[in-house]
């Protein structure tokens, strides 16, 4: 139904927007229990509570506005725990953070800590790296985690595999499994949540929203693998206000990885959210926007940002290379972060010069260079979702995607 000028629900705790649309490129508005967010958005990555590296104060200061951050299940369930978060009042008390938050449900450190988890139909059982504890996270138990955690979009626990797993058999059963837990995952989201007056904390289906996770692994064919999970997922569209696209962004090729893409972005429900998993390079973004991707995350631009590579509209750069140990230029040049413009108003110098962050980064002490470089980063990735958005808004997506790809891949001469 219409909510006015506010979009079509998709949920108690989400309305979206169609701004416009360019080709299948789309500029929404999502209307979320902690604010609006404006599409395409990259969510920067707080693990555990924090972006590392950068402040909370920082991110609500960066001068290209963020209104979402993504947060994970599994890490904060170990430590600090989710009991002691709810609480609190919740991870946005927690981390003084008042935008939204987007939590994993500890699915993909099913790929990310493979030797230290079993994977069964009750769930996943993970053996803690830090002390050998176990962790049995189910999808009840990821669901009611992430509800006394209190984050504004709650993902679906999903059986992920490594993209480049050559077992056709344990795909399929990947598959099938995600579609058995998301009927756990919704049934879970329905029975749960709470709300505190005393310390205004709400969680539950009235103020979070469940992302269903599409997995399939790289079959795209017709009657494949993909096309049965996205044939499942429809049948239970009244009870999934978003969608991901996951088990990508695993060393699968272009090829294959802008099929499938392609594949869910062309099945899934037009008004509503699509989320593409941990995917974070600047030029993945801006391909798969063309292709219908609304949402991004990746710890990429900020884990790259402390061993001293900075995103450019030419390409990434290494800092510690010497050819930048006498450049006087900024990262790069019209970048809006803080490093980047003019320490004082009428200076021409950058407040941080690619010679100056060489210099820092070549030390061996832990200097706070890190923090500048991701802060740049995080930045850099911001400016590039806003400026897509107004190319949408504008009608000229595919003059964005050709100025882009120029100067990253400039002509010969
Ligand atoms: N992060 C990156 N890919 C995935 C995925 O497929 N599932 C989940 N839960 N998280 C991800
Ligand atoms: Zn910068």
């Amino acid at each position: 139904e219409e909510h006015g000028g506010r979009g079509v629900s998709c949920g108690p705790a989400l309305s979206v927007r169609v701004d416009e649309t360019c080709g299948r490129a789309r500029a929404l508005t999502l209307a979320l229990p902690h604010g609006p967010v404006i599409t395409p958005v990259f969510q920067p990555v707080g693990t555990k509570g924090t972006i590392k590296g950068v402040t909370t104060q920082e991110m609500k200061e960066a001068p290209i506005s963020c209104q979402i951050l993504l947060g994970n299940t599994y890490h904060l369930a170990n430590q600090p725990g989710a009991e002691v978060i709810r609480r609190m009042g919740g991870l946005h008390k927690f981390m003084n953070w008042d935008g939204n938050i987007l939590t994993d449900s500890g699915g993909f450190q099913m790929v990310s800590l493979l030797r230290l988890a079993q994977i069964t139909e009750e769930g996943v059982n993970f053996q803690s790296p830090s002390d050998g504890t176990e962790l049995m996270l189910t999808p009840e138990e990821s669901i009611r985690t992430q509800h006394r955690i209190g984050s504004d979009i709650v993902m679906m626990l999903d059986d992920v595999i490594h993209s480049c797993t050559v077992d056709d058999a344990r795909f399929a059963e990947a598959t099938d499994r995600t579609i058995r837990w998301l009927d756990r995952c919704i049934e879970a989201h329905k029975r749960g949540g709470e709300e505190d007056e005393r310390n205004g904390f709400k969680s539950g289906p009235k103020h979070q929203n469940l992302f269903a996770i599409v997995q399939g692994g790289l079959d795209v064919s017709p009657g494949g693998l993909r096309e049965r999970c996205l044939a499942e997922m429809a049948k239970r569209d009244a009870d999934i206000p978003g969608y991901a696209i996951g088990g990508l962004a695993g060393g699968e090729s272009k090829h294959q990885f802008w099929r499938v893409v392609d594949k869910c972005c062309r099945h899934l429900p037009a008004h509503k959210p699509r989320y593409l998993m941990g995917v974070g390079h600047p030029l993945d973004i801006v391909v798969c926007s063309a292709l219908g991707v609304d949402m991004y995350d990746s710890v990429f631009g900020t884990r790259t940002a402390r061993f001293g590579t900075a995103f450019t509209p030419s390409g990434s750069i290494k800092l510690k290379h010497a050819k930048f140990a006498k450049d006087a230029g900024p990262i790069a040049v019209g970048c809006p972060c803080s490093a980047c413009r003019p320490a004082r108003a009428g200076a021409t110098q950058p407040a941080f010069s690619r010679a100056s962050l060489h210099f820092l980064l070549k030390q061996a002490s832990d200097n706070g260079v890190a923090s500048i470089v991701t802060h740049h980063n995080l930045v850099y990735l911001l400016e590039l979702v806003r400026s897509m958005r107004q190319a949408i808004l504008d009608d000229r997506y595919p003059a964005f995607v050709n100025d882009f790809l120029r100067k990253q891949f400039p002509p010969e001469d």
